[in-house]
């Protein structure tokens, strides 16, 4: 079986098949960007994007993604490395307190604008409130992604 991560492909061995999507990001493809949070699908902590929704990875085995596409942060930049406007936006507003939950909150925002370009104030809430932020840095996470949208 093969994985379209940032679009490259990955020929995944049978022995990695019932490993989760994050495990083999991080410890196999060195993809270490998206995070393990609470390991239970509660925190958002590793949220990439499956077919350009936002997609929690820590208890999504690898086998059940076979040939779909993957996003991660570290595919977010252009060729050029340019910073995706997100990114952008974040680093704008100074978003990141210790920064753990942000690539999760910047996919989140991603997989959002791709879907509502102009997200109202409450969508973005209700979009993003599966993600959780300890360092309470919400108000400057909303205003990135305001700010992306501007
Ligand atoms: Fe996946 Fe928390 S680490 S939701």
């Amino acid at each position: 079986m093969h994985v379209l991560v940032n679009r490259q492909r990955f020929d995944i061995p049978p022995g990695w098949q019932d490993e989760t999507l994050l495990a083999v990001l991080r410890e196999h493809l060195g993809l270490v960007g998206t995070k393990f949070g609470c390991g239970a699908g509660q925190c958002g902590a590793c949220t990439v994007l499956l077919d350009g929704h936002a997609q929690r990875s820590c208890l999504l085995p690898v086998g059940a993604v076979q040939g779909r596409a993957v996003e991660t942060i570290e595919g977010l930049s252009d060729a050029n490395g340019r910073l995706h406007p997100v990114q952008q936006a974040w680093l704008d507003e100074a978003v990141p307190q210790c920064g753990y939950c942000q690539a999760g909150q910047i996919m989140a925002t991603v997989a959002l604008l791709r879907q509502e370009p102009t997200p109202s104030p409450a969508r973005i809430d209700e979009a993003l409130s599966g993600n959780l932020c300890r360092c309470g840095t919400q108000q400057r996470i909303r205003a990135g992604v305001q700010r992306a949208v501007a």
